[in-house]
């Protein structure tokens, strides 16, 4: 982490309190072809490009902008590493949700399905992850007034959050993600590898902000939205439009989920354990 990060955070939090002195305690990130659900959240809506310090989305199917209200802070539209950002940008978004008062983050993404139970268009609750990126946000000087040198991973997804979803949809597949850089897409060896150390489905994001959330002592929850097959399984070769398209075929589904894993945490914020 750059020496200079706590600066870059509090200059993103001033460009966000011109517009809204909103505090809200549940944070969500939607992932790659997801942006639209961030309409059914209330809330001000600020660009990315208005945010001091924010880089500029550059993926189709991601929007660029945070909507906050007084509950809610959605970010719509993520930062991945293979656009060429550096870790510190990827994890901004996280910083600038525990720096507005967030306590409990909701990850959304798309992943390829390695697990042969998981078909284009299911959920998967992440129950864990595999960090495959070669590298890790939390690297560099540790400023522990965010967290300690060394946190423990031992339960990132918070199992609390992971029971709420299962009651709100008990047809949720469950698995790990194992995160990789990309751009490219994946080999059929490198799906088989994957498989064989014990991942369920693949992406490039999520991994870094459940790191840095659960370093900054938030509560973590995980959905993977199956766009595909992963590579060597399915029968097409993978496509980002195809990929964008079929999340938005769960996207109802997920909205749902969220709306209520979120209402239930607002409303009875000690019933997690
Ligand atoms: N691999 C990596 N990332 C992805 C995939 C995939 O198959 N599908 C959606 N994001």
């Amino acid at each position: 982490m750059n020496p200079d990060y706590q600066k870059t955070i509090e200059q993103a939090l001033v460009s966000i309190r011109k517009s809204t002195q909103a505090s809200p305690k549940v944070g969500l990130v939607l992932g790659s072809g997801l942006s639209n659900i961030v309409d059914q959240f209330q809330g001000v809506e600020i660009p990315y490009h208005e945010i001091d310090g924010y880089p500029v989305a550059t993926v189709a199917g991601h929007k660029g902008v945070l909507k906050i209200g007084t509950e809610t802070a959605v970010m719509a539209g993520r930062f991945h590493y293979y656009e060429g950002h550096s870790m510190d940008s990827v994890v901004l978004p996280i910083f600038l949700l525990k720096a507005l008062g967030v306590q409990t983050v909701l990850l959304t993404n798309a992943a390829g399905g390695i697990s042969h139970e998981l078909n284009p268009g299911d959920l998967m609750l992440i129950t864990d992850h595999i960090n495959f990126l070669g590298t890790n946000p939390l690297m560099g000087p540790n400023n522990d007034s965010f967290g300690p040198r060394f946190p423990d991973m031992s339960e990132v997804y918070h199992r609390g959050l992971q029971n709420l979803a299962l009651g709100l949809d008990p047809l949720l597949g469950r698995g790990t993600y194992l995160a990789v850089t990309g751009p490219s897409y994946e080999t059929p060896a490198e799906i088989r590898a994957y498989r064989t150390l014990g991942a369920d489905a693949v992406g490039m994001s999520t991994v870094p902000e459940a790191l840095c959330a659960r370093y900054l002592g938030m509560n973590v929850a995980g959905i993977s939205v199956i766009t595909n097959k992963a590579a060597g399984l399915g029968h097409a070769s993978l496509d980002h439009g195809e990929v964008v398209e079929t999340g938005k075929t769960a996207e109802a589904r997920l909205a749902k989920l969220l709306l209520g894993m979120t209402r239930e945490i607002l409303d009875n914020p000690g019933a997690l354990g």
